[in-house]
């Protein structure tokens, strides 16, 4: 360690492993936990520590990961490693592509989603600290199996880090494990890699025998022991995915409780990372608030309700719905049973309420469409109604059209808009109606003849049947020919 000693960090995040307990076409580390792959948690964790660079080693898919890695992290230096050979291969092939030299090292997996960036925080801080060529993050687990055990002589300094499959029997009895994650002196680093061999039970490059190495040049090496565990388990199946998502899911809606967001069943409420959340959200069972919703202050979600990209407004209620990249204004009401996709604007204190699906749709503030409607490509203006069982028929089986709906219009049940079409602000349409034209403003359309009734016809189409039994006994069989033919609406 002839140079000045400098603070230069470099953050090397381990993902070339084939995951193939996954059982995927898709690699390990870009499975989803909260919403995120969990190369993601780890490289958000990363971001926290401010490295000066940032290297991930890639090889089994390198091209889909690599590519979601630089999507994450434009400027990270991707490493590939062409040969398995062990995680001193990769982390070789890492120290190489990027020309670290100096600084500190830390060595991350792609796999483990629960870690915090404060942990890895305090871990650069711990082993900086104590200037030591190799830290250790380590932990005491119930169940040590498959890990690399910390071997400590008798004044308790580590001296080594044997893996599972390398360990004699007593040393398998061992719980304090190496987390994967370690931090190195660089210089000592780059030394140590080309002295690792192979010869192990497993034929490969050991990272952790870097500690072996140092402890033999008579360098100082330690471990600092990290409490919550688990946020540096990773997963390797999909059990383990499933329990992680769980884990995960666990401690974001405990942090949302502690935040001042009411949530009555935590266990049926799943909360995605990038998820925000105001104080005084109430949220009901069966909610899943998924990628980057945003929910504002007194808003009121379930039971039973999916938002995905979705933004609430202040006071909004939201009820047995399923919504997507959709915004919902201040106080508006949405459902029970709404179906809200993509491009739907609901204004302050609109509703979209029961059996209703939207579909790039603008509803303006105060207007209403509250039962059993199709609305697309659609823009309904300020305080309208729309009637029950509407359908804005946007589509002619070529193209999408818009239909424009003014202010204050009041638009009868069971009416079919066929875009394009515009009904003026004002404006009223009849029940039943089928609006092919414009309607001006202020106007009432009506559509369709005039109601016709034809006499005695059940009796003589359909005699015999309880329907024309139940119109004789009403006395309304043949030849009551004072019955209208063809008046009224
Ligand atoms: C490794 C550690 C072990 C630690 C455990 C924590 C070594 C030798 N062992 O064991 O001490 O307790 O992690 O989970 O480091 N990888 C590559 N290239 C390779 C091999 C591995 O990029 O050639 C990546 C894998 O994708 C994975 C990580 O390195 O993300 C760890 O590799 P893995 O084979 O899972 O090592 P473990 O046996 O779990
Ligand atoms: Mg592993």
């Amino acid at each position: 360690m002839s140079e000045a000693p400098t603070h230069e960090l470099t953050v090397v995040v381990l993902a070339a492993g084939g995951g193939t307990r996954m059982k995927s076409k898709t690699m390990k580390v870009l499975h989803q936990v909260g919403g995120r792959s969990m190369i993601g948690h780890v490289l958000t964790a990363v971001r926290s520590v401010e490295p000066h660079r940032v290297v991930a080693v890639v090889g089994h898919q390198r091209e889909q990961v690599g590519a979601h890695v630089q999507a994450l992290v434009p400027d990270v230096v991707l490493a590939v490693q062409e040969v398995l050979d062990g995680t001193g291969g990769a982390v070789r092939v890492a120290m190489e592509a990027s020309g670290t030299s100096r600084g500190t090292v830390v060595v991350a997996t792609g796999d483990t989603p629960l870690l915090e960036g404060e942990s890895l925080k305090r871990f650069v801080a711990e082993h900086r600290a104590a200037e030591q060529v190799v830290s250790i993050l380590s932990g005491v687990v119930a169940d040590p199996y498959g890990y690399g055990r910390i071997l400590r002589n008798h004044e308790g300094d580590v001296e080594a880090i044997v893996e599972e499959k390398d360990a004699s029997p007593d040393q398998r009895e061992i719980a304090e494990i190496s987390s994967g994650i370690l931090a190195f002196d660089a210089e000592f680093l780059v030394g140590a890699l080309p002295r690792l061999t192979n010869d192990n039970a497993k034929g490969e490059y050991y990272l952790t025998d870097t500690v072996r190495i140092a402890r033999e040049d008579g360098l100082t090496v330690g471990a600092f022991p990290i409490d919550d565990v688990r946020q540096t388990e990773g997963a390797n199946d999909r059990v383990q995915l499933a329990e992680m998502g769980r884990e995960m899911n666990r401690r974001i809606v405990t942090r949302w409780m502690r935040d001042g967001v009411t949530v009555m069943d935590p266990a049926t409420t799943w909360i995605d990372a990038d998820v925000k959340l105001a104080e005084d959200v109430t949220l009901l069972p069966g909610v899943q608030l998924l990628g980057a919703t945003v929910v504002a202050e007194d808003a009121v979600i379930g039971p039973d309700t999916t938002l995905k990209d979705c933004e609430i407004g202040v006071g909004a209620r939201v009820v047995r719905a399923h919504a997507e990249l959709s915004v919902i204004g201040d106080h508006a009401e949405v459902g029970p049973f709404a179906r809200l996709r993509p491009g739907t604007n609901l204004g302050v204190r609109g509703k979209i309420g029961t059996f209703v699906e939207t579909k790039n749709a603008r509803i303006a503030d105060g207007a209403k469409v509250p039962h059993l409607s199709y609305v697309g490509d659609a823009e309904i203006g300020e305080g309208a109604n729309i009637g029950a069982g509407t359908i804005f028929a946007n589509y002619d089986g070529v193209t999408k059209s818009r239909t424009v709906v003014g202010k204050h219009a009041k638009t009868g049940s069971n009416n079919t808009f066929i875009a394009p079409v515009e009904i003026g602000d004002g404006a009223s349409t009849g029940g039943g109606t089928v609006v092919r034209r414009n309607v001006p403003p202020g106007a009432l359309a009506v559509s369709g003849g005039p109601q016709r009734n034809l006499p005695g016809w059940v009796q003589s189409k359909r005699s015999g049947t309880p329907q024309a039994e139940a119109a004789l006994e009403a006395g309304r069989g043949p030849g009551r020919a004072s019955d209208d033919q063809g008046e009224g609406d």
